[in-house]
């Protein structure tokens, strides 16, 4: 199933083409980019403005009570490998607004450490499985649709996210997603880079190999301003 509410994607070229093409989905828009740069140092300890990752924010327990519900809607689904604006290869996602007790606690969790009180949020929460060949291109969320913050935590692999400054593609930082993290992209991280999932092959972290295996992202957003839901 689709859903049709729209994020339209940010470069001008594009914003035509959500509605033109049939598919266009709820979940967020992306906008891929291409780098010449070809410096991808690790650069631990260089932060970017708003961007954090919290190690083991959710326990065992919680990971396999989130899989359990989300397993039997996403096995439904096939992996794609042809985005409409190709930013992802190799995923199948889902969107989803009522989940059950235990499930609905660490969500909140989620909420409560990511978003100002009062921020206005997304009740519907993405949720994007990628295979362990799948990657996610360097894009910027649509500013349209989606507010200063951007919540996910990381089922089932560790991945690296990279982060390239727009303004500065030389700017190449790396942050990596252990399985069980919440991560969190606000303001400058979420405006100012790209953020990307890099695929096995090229996921190193301080030139230590991170097995990229299958990962589900279980992602909040807010709105922005001047969208209401
Ligand atoms: C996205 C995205 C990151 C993730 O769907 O726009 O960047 O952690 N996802 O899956
Ligand atoms: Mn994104």
């Amino acid at each position: 199933m689709r859903f049709w509410f729209l994020r339209c994607l940010n470069t001008p070229c594009f914003t035509a083409l959500p509605c033109m093409l049939g598919e266009a989905t709820a979940l967020a828009a992306r906008v891929a980019r291409s780098f010449t740069s070809t410096q991808t140092a690790n650069r631990r300890g260089i932060a970017v403005g708003g961007a954090e990752v919290q190690e083991d924010f959710i326990s065992e327990e919680e990971e396999r009570t989130l899989l359990e519900e989300l397993e039997p809607v996403l096995k439904r689904k096939h992996y794609e490998y042809d985005h409409w604006d190709d930013a992802i290869h190799g995923y199948r996602e889902t969107e989803r607004s009522q989940w059950n007790e235990k499930n609905s606690r660490v969500l909140q969790r989620v909420r409560d450490v990511a978003f100002p009180l009062g921020a206005k949020q997304l009740h519907l929460v993405h949720v994007l499985d990628l295979h362990r060949k799948g990657y996610i291109k360097a894009h910027v969320d649509s500013v349209k649709f989606c507010g200063s913050t951007i919540a996910g935590i990381c089922l089932l692999s560790s991945s690296v996210m990279r982060l390239i400054s727009e303004k500065n593609p030389t700017d190449v930082v790396d942050l990596l997603l252990p399985r069980r993290c919440l991560y969190i992209l606000r303001d400058e991280a979420r405006y100012n880079y790209t953020h990307e999932i890099l695929k096995d092959e090229e996921s190193y972290f301080n030139d230590v190999k991170i097995n990229r295996d299958r990962r589900i992202s279980v992602i909040c957003r807010n709105l922005s301003e001047d969208h209401a839901e």
